[in-house]
């Protein structure tokens, strides 16, 4: 959440920092403002809305200047206005901020700052931070340096943040605390930035702030401290993100684009992994944790939102194959419970962004109890690729459109090969059965490729329920977390009540909602609940519900009760489940793009939710 970017050398800045601001985009766009030191000045431009309206409230203003900083951001403390946009400047304009994350004890600080006749002009936490730096800076006289690094002992939250000061123009001030920053090298210039990809073009070796730790950024180098003054040698690690990942590539959205990718972003989630010709799957980031892991009394999966869904049907694939229990956890309720975990237990964070503070702190608790804790995770170098006892990356390639799509069905490709692979090496599965389940793992991206050649069916689906006010999704066993991951795609794009019931809860209340006016969308492959899931069909139709449903291709029994089928092809396994999400995401995009809706960014969401 919030996007934060800075940059220091001897190109102009605000180029670099507004093109990277658009890259960081999805982290928030509730406003956006720069901070540009023109060598005279510090000129600060902030605006309501996307950075594009940023760009057009700065057309004719100075710009110029070789050091630099932006953010886009998504709101915690104080409505989305100019007022609350980043940077913030101290009452005495000694210091501009930028800040991602929350300080927790703001209130208590504010009301510190206000008997010092300090005033405030915005709502926000990071103004009282602007304000405490600045004020010990200017009673304590120190440097700009230990001003931050003393304030920063007094805020309880979390942070990562970018400081200016007016005396001392020739440097930035970087510090992290849970929020991430990560810090790009170049030739007598450098990058800070939430994530990688607005510099890639730039460089490819990077810095990754820990937590508690200052970074203090000149032309001629960086020092890094802690915030307490111990000094700490940068640990220089390289990058490798294609510059045409992350851009839309042809198609209108990144939504669209990620959903298209599927096929190529799963064949790279198994590349070096699985070997079918040989019959046997190797996970190398699991290795040092192997008999751990063959050696759990249970497993327990943490994860938020689409990840959590992913752990969901994660628990189907190790119930039927690994054979060891499996509890899925929301990670926000996990940690705030007091749960029984000791040293035989495996813990599963899941995250795409590998930021999500939920999970982080899931991690954290885990690891307190004494628990293994892997991570399964696509952004390398990630907080929660460093703070796991080992993990498996989904290499899905940079998502980008707020809503997850790829980073659902890689991270259960992950799911699924862990769970073979622990299952063969217990036994609990016949060489020959094994071979037919690798097969199916490995025709998914050709099946997916298939599925995505109806699109334009689904297309016309969708427009004809585009205007729907609800929907129901429906599913059972591992299709049950298919309905749910559907249900929050319509939901989170196109603004439209969805909710997903596992289909025999439907006669348990859900079906009093059941009308000629509620479309019902039912996953329905040909699998071993699909006698029962026909019963559930004929229940809406016989209370005139409109069923649209997901089949196995040629299914002739549901074709003739459903008003809609959206095909996928046939597959015999549980595995195959990964292929019933994309008709699904398909048709909330096209519901979301009939609705007029912007996909890629939805109203009140951001893609790396890194507060509580
Ligand atoms: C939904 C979505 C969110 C994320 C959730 C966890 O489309 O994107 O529900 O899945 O915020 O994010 P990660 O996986 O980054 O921890």
């Amino acid at each position: 959440m919030c996007g934060i970017v800075g940059y220091i050398g001897q190109q102009d800045a605000y180029p670099i920092v507004i093109k990277g601001l658009k890259r960081l985009e999805y982290r928030g766009y509730d406003s956006a403002g720069v901070a540009i030191n023109s060598g005279n000045n510090v000129n600060v431009y902030k605006r309501k809305g996307k950075v594009s309206d940023l760009e057009q409230f700065t057309l004719n203003k100075d710009i110029s200047g070789c050091i630099g900083m932006g953010h886009t951001r998504w709101a915690t403390h104080g409505i989305p206005n100019d007022v609350n946009a980043h940077p913030h400047i101290s009452m005495n304009g000694k210091f501009v901020i930028i800040h991602n994350g929350i300080i927790e004890n703001y209130a208590y600080l504010k009301k510190k700052m206000i008997a010092r006749h300090y005033e405030f002009k915005s709502e926000t936490d990071t103004e009282v931070l602007a304000n405490l730096i600045e004020y010990i800076y200017m009673f304590g006289n120190v440097s700009a340096e230990v001003a931050v690094r003393l304030a920063l002992t007094k805020v309880i939250g979390a942070y990562g943040l970018v400081v200016m000061c007016i005396d001392e123009p020739d440097k930035l001030i970087a510090a992290r605390n849970s929020s991430p920053l990560v810090i790009g090298l170049g030739q007598k210039e450098y990058f800070i930035a939430s994530d990688a990809t607005p510099f890639v073009e730039y460089t490819d070796q990077v810095v990754y702030l820990d937590n508690q730790n200052v970074a203090i950024i000149s032309r001629d180098g960086i020092q890094i401290k802690t915030i307490k003054n111990d000094i700490v040698n940068p640990d220089i690690k390289k990058i490798d993100i294609d510059i045409n990942e992350i851009e839309k590539g042809g198609f209108n959205d990144y939504m669209l684009k990620e959903i298209y990718e599927q096929p190529k972003s799963i064949t790279d989630t198994m590349r070096g992994r699985v070997f079918q010709n040989d019959n046997y799957i190797s996970l190398g980031g699991l290795l040092d944790v192997m008999p751990r892991l063959m050696n759990a009394r249970r497993v327990i999966i943490v994860g938020c939102g689409t990840s959590w869904h992913a752990g969901l049907v994660g628990e189907y694939l190790f119930e039927e194959y690994a054979r060891v229990p499996v509890e899925v956890e929301y990670a926000s309720e996990f940690r705030y419970r007091n749960p029984i975990i000791n040293s035989e237990d495996v813990v599963i964070a899941i995250s795409q962004s590998g930021e999500t503070a939920d999970t982080l702190a899931a991690i954290q608790l885990a690891k307190k109890c004494g628990a293994c804790v892997i991570g399964i995770c696509n952004v390398v170098g990630s907080t929660l690729s460093r703070e796991t006892d080992a993990g498996v990356y989904t290499h899905a390639g940079p998502e980008i459109g707020v809503a997850s799509t790829k980073a659902f069905t890689t991270q259960v490709t992950v799911l699924a090969m862990m769970a073979l692979m622990i299952g063969k090496n217990k036994f609990n599965i016949k060489q020959e059965q094994y071979h037919e389940l690798l097969s199916e793992l490995i025709s998914i991206p050709t099946k997916i490729e298939h599925t995505l050649q109806s699109a334009s069916k689904i297309e016309e689906v969708a427009r004809l329920y585009k205007d729907s006010s609800n929907f129901l999704y429906l599913g059972r066993g591992c299709y049950y977390p298919v309905a749910l991951e559907g249900a929050l795609k319509l939901k989170e794009i196109s603004y439209i009540h969805a909710e997903g019931y596992p289909a025999a809860e439907m006669k348990h209340g859900p079906i009093a909602l059941i009308d000629d006016k509620m479309p019902v969308v039912v996953i329905a492959t040909k699998d071993k609940g699909y006698e029962k899931i026909v019963n559930n069909i004929q229940e809406v139709k016989a209370r005139k519900g409109i069923v649209i449903a997901v089949v196995s291709e040629g299914d002739q029994t549901i074709a003739s009760m459903a008003d809609h089928v959206l095909e996928v092809p046939v597959f015999n396994t549980a595995i195959g489940a990964i292929l019933t999400i994309i008709p699904l995401q398909l048709l909330s995009y096209y519901i979301a793009i009939f609705r007029g809706c912007n996909v890629d960014q939805p109203r009140n969401l951001a893609k790396s939710v890194t507060v509580e």
